[in-house]
């Protein structure tokens, strides 16, 4: 009908055009439609450009008129599809915002294959017991000298408890003390006294080195070291300590520990730890059932080892203690060979590894 009125009034399919477009884009659902529209009207067939197309035709005066008619309703027709885009982008930008929009109420579904190492966990559980107690961690190189290492912590070189410590040596440039990878996190004990002043409260884990492999040892492995310095502390703190960390890292409150009387050169009195245990058919499961098993070192800071810090030991006292990391994390998890916590097999770590959110203690969340 509009073809039919373009013949009859030459001016009339203008108005037509003007109109039916008009309702047409403002029709248009979305912004493939309104493309659609913009060719049928201004595309290379489009009804304005076979306008266009026909004013060769026409009289000089008429075309002149018409033509001058025909770009103003170009201009107007594309200002009118170019307004309804914008209004179409916009809204197909906010459905894009809606329908991408994360629902942060959601449970996180972590999809992910990596695991927390055993080793990283555990010490994590540490941390966080120690922690919630006042203690602050404190760090102390792997490459040590023997000075921090054996003594300041008062072991002299010609002290048994040295060859103990099977140690790897490394060439060093100190004439005096050899250059060594820790056999202990204690070194790290002296280095916290002789950086800071009482009182002290710190827990040090990390990577020890010696030179041993076999089902219970390997050349490194990882302890974790107690330090409390100050004016009244004595072995009743070092127990009641002990006992609510050992308490909530396995889990278990009633979990019973018993001192026995033993022997370190930087401690003075120095005490074994065991925390209970039962052994049937060869496996060991922990709580109060009779048996006892050792899980670390302890005793009162040696005032040797006070004075070597430049700590006055008529004025000032404290305990320390040290434990094997991979030991505690093989009985609290089950972990029945040493040597499998550093033979970076994948599916090893998938079946004893923790998930990066998992809180598998729940003592903890306490
Ligand atoms: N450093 C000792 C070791 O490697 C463990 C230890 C025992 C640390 C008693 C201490 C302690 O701080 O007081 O066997």
């Amino acid at each position: 009908m509009a073809e039919a009125a373009a013949n009859l009034n030459p001016s009339d399919d203008l108005a037509t055009l003007r109109s039916e477009t008009a309702l047409t884009v403002t029709a248009a659902a979305d912004l493939a439609a309104l493309d659609e529209i913009r060719v049928g009207i201004l595309g290379k067939k489009g009804r304005l450009t076979e306008m266009m197309k026909s004013l060769g035709a026409l009289a000089p005066e008429a075309r002149k008129e018409r033509g001058a008619a025909l770009n103003v309703l170009k201009d107007e027709m594309t200002a009118l599809i170019d307004a309804r885009q914008k209004i179409l982008s916009a809204a197909a930008m906010q459905d894009k915002l809606a329908r991408e929009s994360i629902d942060v109420t959601l449970a996180a579904r972590p999809a992910s294959e990596g695991r927390v190492h055993p080793i990283s966990q555990t010490i994590d559980e540490i941390v966080t017991i120690f922690a919630s107690m006042g203690f602050a961690v404190a760090k102390g190189p792997d490459i040590e000298s023997e000075y921090y290492n054996f003594e300041a912590l008062n072991i002299p070189s010609s002290h048994p408890a040295r060859d103990m410590q099977a140690t790897f040596f490394l060439p060093g440039t100190d004439p005096k003390y050899k250059t060594v990878l820790r056999t202990q996190t204690s070194p790290v004990q002296i280095r916290t006294m002789m950086g800071q002043k009482p009182p002290i409260r710190v827990i040090a884990p990390g990577r020890t080195y010696r030179v041993d492999y076999d089902q219970t040892h390997t050349p490194m492995f990882h302890q974790v070291e107690g330090l409390v310095i100050d004016e009244k502390s004595h072995m009743g703190h070092l127990k009641g300590c002990l006992l609510d960390f050992l308490r909530a890292f396995f889990g278990i409150a009633d979990l019973p520990i018993r001192f026995r009387p033993s022997y370190f050169p930087f401690t003075e009195p120095s005490a074994e730890v065991d925390i209970g245990c039962s052994r049937k058919n060869g496996e060991i499961k922990l709580g109060n059932h009779g048996d006892w098993l050792e899980i670390l070192g302890s005793g009162m800071v040696h005032p040797n080892v006070l004075r070597n810090c430049g700590i006055d030991p008529d004025h000032y006292q404290g305990f320390a203690f040290g434990m094997g990391i991979e030991r505690l994390a093989m009985l609290k998890y089950g972990i029945p060979d040493l040597r499998t916590f550093f033979e970076a097999d994948l599916r090893w770590l998938k079946h004893y590894g923790f998930l990066p959110l998992d809180i598998p203690n729940p003592a903890l969340k306490a």
